[in-house]
């Protein structure tokens, strides 16, 4: 006897693909949409085509009085869905949500209503519901789907519960980007598996969920989406671990050169940065293509000797690693002198050689991209960088090229939001971000800014400054020529 299987709302995509998988499988066919496709393709499959609305009760009524006169029984049935409304989630009026909780959720609940008396008869059934990955996590271009198929995800739970004394199961399926729907290929970088789906990838799934092999299954959301989806739980905790060490929260990092300063820091922020912005900040140069390696040394050593607890960073300087043996000579000067943990380069794609040469001879590189302000002799050029798609997707690959060449971690340096969150999402490594959004894995500052230490009168957006040391230290300066101008210093206590 051939088993029966229903689809309603299957006239392309998923739900015609899946019909055509049953069909093959030995199962009756009998489809419905609302375009007429589906109807051309239930008789195309020999069996029975209708043309009707999952969301007009009468027409699905009529369906399933179509198909038990005819079949006697149903086996499976395959509920997909069109599309409901897209936008702001503000701006989408009440009647859109309705109308698409009649897309997404009830077309199902009602097709149940239908089809659960006549599988209880049976002692046997099995609903499968085409869903979307996108209920776990939520996704801005289509929030009516996530949001109404969550509820879907609980009604199915609930069902299964309900129904499986009568020997009916229910799952969903949860497809990521598949090719039914011709997904943009900037999505491809989003899934572990770097590739859109294909439609029979999906209605494998469905014909073991129909079949007896799949017997055992209800209740689940099972998720056909190429690793996209993580849970909600390991979406927001990235692993992030650099040099063995995993952070559970995000990384604070910011900069020292001096012994003072790295004391004040050591144990409160996860890394401390010997950055070459001394060369601006310590030593007033315009930009920080004046810094010397011997700079770099001399200041790394003062940090480090004092950072007992916090890991260690350190620039190599401009025109330090213009080639890979300049690049290994120096970083090992560097290394050797200062101990520091990591070694920080600017790096392009032409520098991608660099950070592999460095890292297969165990360097610890972090590859610095975005804006490398050593290119600048200017700093007043510098530009956000990921405005255009094509920076974007260039700052993507080079940051997952810098990955593949063996980097440790990634800095970005003002970026786009967009485009450091999609780093972030890309590259298992953790990115430090300054002037790149709170979507990095870290965020780093220059301490100077942090305290507000110089008058600059042009402070990048990006820069919090968490007191004015810049005043409190002027006013104490004034207080101290003051009290040498009145002789109230010193005064006894300051006095052997
Ligand atoms: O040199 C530096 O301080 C830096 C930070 C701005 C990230 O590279």
């Amino acid at each position: 006897m051939n088993k029966i299987a229903v689809f309603v709302a299957a006239g392309s995509g998923m739900g015609a693909d899946a019909a055509k998988k049953l069909f093959k499988d030995g199962y009756k066919i009998a489809i419905m949409s609302s375009s007429g496709k589906g109807e051309k393709l239930g008789k195309k499959l020999k069996g029975i085509g209708f043309t009707g609305s999952n969301t007009n009760k009468k027409d699905l009524k009529k369906f399933f009085e179509l198909v038990i006169k005819k079949y006697g029984r149903i086996d499976v049935l395959v509920n997909s869905a069109g599309h409901g409304p897209k936008g702001d989630i503000l701006k989408i009026s009440d009647e859109e949500w309705h109308k698409s909780m009649e897309i997404y959720f009830l077309n199902v609940v009602r097709a149940a209503r239908l089809v659960t008396p006549i599988m209880k008869k049976q002692k046997k059934g099995s609903i499968i519901n085409i869903s979307t990955y996108a209920i776990f996590e939520p996704e801005k271009s289509f929030p009516t789907s996530g949001i109404i198929r969550s509820g879907l995800a609980a009604f199915t739970k609930i069902y299964s519960d309900e129904y499986a004394k009568f020997g009916i199961r229910m799952n969903n399926i949860l497809p990521g980007f598949i090719n039914s729907l011709d997904p943009k290929k900037e999505f491809i970088k989003r899934v572990p598996l770097k590739r859109i789906g294909k439609v029979n990838e999906v209605s494998s799934v469905i014909s073991l969920l129909a079949s007896e092999d799949g017997g055992y299954i209800t209740g689940q959301n099972i998720r056909v989406d190429g690793g996209i989806t993580r849970s909600v739980w390991e979406m927001i905790k990235k692993n992030i671990t650099l040099l063995g060490k995993k952070f559970n929260l995000p990384i604070s990092c910011l900069t020292a050169y001096s012994a003072s300063v790295a004391k004040i820091l050591d144990g409160y922020v996860d890394i401390i940065l010997i950055g070459d912005s001394l060369g601006s900040t310590l030593y007033g140069m315009s930009n920080t293509q004046g810094v010397t390696l011997e700079m770099m040394k001399l200041h790394g050593k003062a940090v480090v000797d004092n950072a007992k607890k916090s890991m260690t960073m350190i620039d190599m300087p401009y025109k330090t690693y213009k080639n890979k043996s300049d690049a290994l000579k120096n970083a090992k000067k560097l290394i050797q002198y200062t101990n520091a943990n990591l070694i920080k380069i600017e790096i392009n794609v032409k520098k991608l050689n660099i950070v592999e040469h460095l890292s297969k001879k165990n360097i610890n590189v972090v590859a610095h991209i975005g804006v490398t302000p050593q290119s600048y002799s200017d700093f007043k050029k510098i530009k956000i960088l990921g405005r255009i798609e094509k920076e974007r997707n260039n700052l993507v690959k080079l940051a997952l090229n810098a990955e593949n060449a063996g980097a440790k971690a990634i800095l970005l340096e003002c970026i786009t939001e967009k485009t450091a969150k999609e780093i972030t999402s890309v590259t298992k490594l953790p990115t430090i971000g300054i002037g790149a959004s709170k979507h990095c894995d870290g965020q780093v500052l220059v301490f100077d800014d942090l305290i507000n230490l110089n008058s600059n009168n042009k402070t990048p957006k990006f820069v919090k400054k968490y007191i004015d040391f810049n005043k409190i230290s002027r006013r104490a300066v004034r207080n101290f020529d003051h009290d040498v101008k009145k002789g109230k210093f010193p005064n006894r206590k300051n006095t052997y």
